[in-house]
């Protein structure tokens, strides 16, 4: 067995973090080459006396110049990219929470890197470009968010034109049970309080929204080759199945597992082989599983990001710019948090389609969105 060769970017998140153990804990078969982080130094340090990587990056030229290291290091975003086209490193893992890492996922697929992409942002700004780089380049996008994993593993061994549907479960995120009433006054603490998994501010903002769910139809349309149609998004509060996929005979095959981002994280680094882990289900504990419609009404975001995946083209490149810069706002107390569906809305009804966008345009519209965003969210 030959050792996989691994970059982290990203690797101070939460992501990330969980992805050095992996890497640390199994040496015959993963090497950590190098990590990357933004600006979280003391974590950095921490992680490159405990992991040992040959290169760091840190992406804040700020943060970077009260940085002393014996490793090579390179600084700003095109440094972090560098690290993502490295010579001697097999999977660049992108662990990064902004659209940002797009530029990161471009670089490792274009030096024919396979590319294990916890990150869905750029995938929502610019999937068709990352898909088209990755196949000229024949290199891989192996998912790591655990709903793709899951839809990745069901259809191992099928033929994908057998697919009819996927169900792409939601755990419902911290409102699933708050009454509509209530949203106008949420806390920050009340929006952050995920029952079910533990994992950085945006995507946890996302969840309470389901833009994350959102952006996951986004995400597995892309991915998988799938038209907005072929996907259901189905509320299941006990997040034990991960998603699941019908075939055209009506059998539906689903993976299930514990909420723990180190199977994914473990499946996307290992594939195609499986190796131990010490997880398992206990049914009798866990007794039945259940299963909702999402409630539109309340969660306008998943409203929002059915018109923008049915629309395709720059619409989800501007949910998402849209969504980044709201999101951010909310978790700086600037604006309460129904103001993140509403003014994502008002710029998605300002942006005119274009139906294909070149990765140019792309970022264009990304910054228009930013800009728009920004403005009217300075009237909260
Ligand atoms: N957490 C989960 O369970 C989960 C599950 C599925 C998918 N995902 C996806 O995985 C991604 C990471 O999520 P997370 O929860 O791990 O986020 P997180 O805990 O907030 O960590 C974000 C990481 O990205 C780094 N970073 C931020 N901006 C950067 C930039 N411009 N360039 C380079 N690095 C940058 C951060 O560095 P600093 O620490 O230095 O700021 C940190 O290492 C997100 O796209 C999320 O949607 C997460």
């Amino acid at each position: 067995m030959r050792v996989k060769r691994i970059a982290v970017l990203g690797s101070t998140g939460t992501i990330g973090k969980k992805a050095l153990e992996i890497i640390y804990q199994y040496p015959d078969r993963f090497k950590l080459k190098a990590i990357a982080c933004w600006s979280n130094i003391r974590e950095l340090e921490k992680q490159i006396r405990r992991f040992d990587p040959k290169i760091v990056a840190v992406g804040d030229v700020q943060a970077a110049k009260n940085f002393k290291t014996k490793k090579k290091l390179f600084i700003g975003q095109d440094g972090i990219d560098s690290i993502a086209s490295l010579g001697d490193v097999d999977i660049v893992l992108i662990a990064i929470n902004t659209t940002s890492a797009l530029s990161s996922v471009l670089a490792a697929l274009k030096s024919g890197k396979d590319v294990a992409l916890a990150n869905k942002e750029a995938l929502a700004m610019a999937g068709s470009v990352i898909m088209q780089t990755a196949k000229k380049h024949n290199a891989q996008v192996l998912p790591i968010d655990s709903e793709q994993s899951a839809i990745w593993q069901c259809l191992q061994g099928h033929d994908k034109s057998l697919l009819r549907r996927v169900y792409l479960t939601a755990s419902g995120g911290s409102l699933y049970r708050v009454a509509a009433s209530r949203f106008a006054n949420l806390t920050k603490k009340e929006v952050l309080a995920h029952p079910r998994w533990k994992m950085g501010a945006k995507i946890t903002v996302d969840s309470a929204t389901l833009m994350n769910k959102a952006l996951e139809i986004i995400e597995a349309m892309w991915l998988f080759g799938l038209n907005f149609e072929q996907i259901k998004v189905l509320v299941h509060p006990e997040a034990i199945i991960h998603s699941m996929v019908e075939f055209v005979d009506g059998s539906i095959i689903a993976q299930l597992a514990v909420t723990d981002m180190r199977l994914p994280i473990q499946y996307a680094l290992g594939y195609p082989q499986r190796f131990n882990s010490k997880q398992n289900i206990d049914f009798l504990k866990l007794g039945s599983l259940h299963f909702d419609k999402p409630d539109l009404k309340r969660f306008q975001c998943l409203m929002l990001g059915y018109e923008a995946a049915k629309t395709g083209g720059s619409l989800p490149c501007v949910l998402n710019a849209s969504d980044e810069v709201a999101v951010n706002a909310f978790l700086k107390d600037k604006i309460p948090f129904l103001a993140i569906p509403e003014v994502i809305e008002k710029v998605m009804r300002k942006h005119k389609v274009i139906k294909n966008p070149d990765l140019d345009s792309l970022y264009r519209i990304d910054n228009w969105a930013r800009i728009k965003t920004q403005e009217l969210l300075c009237r909260f």
